[in-house]
């Protein structure tokens, strides 16, 4: 069930980075029931095609699964180049590929700082620069091309064992501005989805992985739960569909409240 119309996307093509991943699978689902056609790309061949396969079943669409390493801009380019041959062109991107793994700084290799900051960030910028042609046209065609950055809400708070994920994900918010500012004369909008603690997701599995930190995460969320990746997606939705035709540079979070947990005064407090 969607609160909205089934058609909304009918003609648009969507590029989803990291669509083999649970996030981006669920977003490229939400998008191929509302009538977009779809291409996920992440770089496991085989799990793209599985969740191709997988999103064509759910949906009856024609989901294209291509793979590349976001750090790999010649990839991008050939996914790019792909699209338009089997689509005709591209309308919405959503950046959604990353990498994440706790680690204290003073365990942290520059390496290790590196890798996260070249996938997330510079993968980020790599394909929003890989798709400028493409979404230029869609803007001059029907005014309504639109990005979409998946975020996080971490690096508000300089959240511990994540200084490569917090450098990252703030460097991606402070593009989605500057894309918004550049690119809104073209009509391309570029907003960001900040996720907080999603349910059943690689991202939590890490991050919390027993049911004990599980938990003791729950306490912390005004709204007393983790989100579902259909909550992800339907704010993506939102954000590439022309009911958020005027909203450009801004970054949505859908986290229960998360972050605003204040030990203090938090959901579980006494006065
Ligand atoms: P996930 O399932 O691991 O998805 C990450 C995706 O990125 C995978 O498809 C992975 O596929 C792809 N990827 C990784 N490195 C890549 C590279 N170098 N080039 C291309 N693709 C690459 O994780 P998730 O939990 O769904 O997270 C999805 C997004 O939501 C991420 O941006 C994450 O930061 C954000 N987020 C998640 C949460 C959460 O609670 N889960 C919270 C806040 C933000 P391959 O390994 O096959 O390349
Ligand atoms: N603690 C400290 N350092 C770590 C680490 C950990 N748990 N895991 C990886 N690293 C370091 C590695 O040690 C390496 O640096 P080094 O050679 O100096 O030791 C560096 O990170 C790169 O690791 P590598 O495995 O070569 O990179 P990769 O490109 O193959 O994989 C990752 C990237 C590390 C992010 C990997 O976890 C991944 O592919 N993740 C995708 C899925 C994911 O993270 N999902 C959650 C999204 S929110």
């Amino acid at each position: 069930m969607s609160i909205f119309k089934d058609d909304i996307l009918i003609g648009k093509v969507a590029v989803i980075t990291g669509g083999g991943g649970d996030i981006c699978k669920e977003i490229a689902t939400v998008f191929s029931a509302h009538g977009a056609r779809v291409v996920i790309t992440s770089r496991s061949q085989e799990r793209l095609d599985i969740a191709a396969a997988q999103i064509n079943d759910a949906t009856g669409g024609e989901a294209l699964a291509i793979a590349a390493d976001v750090r790999n801009y010649e990839e991008l380019q050939a996914v790019v180049a792909r699209t338009v041959e089997e689509f005709g062109g591209i309308d919405i991107l959503i950046n959604g590929a990353a990498g994440n793994f706790p680690a204290p700084i003073a365990a942290l290799s520059p390496k290790g700082f590196r890798t996260v900051i070249e996938i997330d960030l510079e993968g980020t910028y790599n394909m929003t620069r890989a798709c400028f042609d493409e979404l230029k046209k869609a803007g001059a065609d029907h005014g309504n091309a639109s990005i979409v950055n998946i975020t996080a809400t971490l690096q508000y708070v300089g959240t511990p064992f994540q200084a490569h994920v917090n450098a990252a994900k703030a460097g991606i918010d402070a593009l989605t501005r500057t894309v918004a500012n550049e690119w809104g004369a073209l009509n391309i909008r570029c907003n960001g989805v900040a996720p907080g603690p999603i349910d059943d997701t690689e991202g939590m599995r890490r991050l919390s992985p027993s049911a004990e930190s599980r938990q003791k995460y729950m306490n912390t969320i005004p709204l007393g739960r983790y989100g579902t990746k259909r909550e992800i997606s339907d704010a993506c939705l939102f954000l590439v569909s022309d009911a958020s035709r005027y909203t450009t540079g801004a970054i949505l979070v859908v986290d229960g409240g998360s972050w605003l947990y204040s030990p203090g005064l938090g959901p579980n407090a006494s006065i």
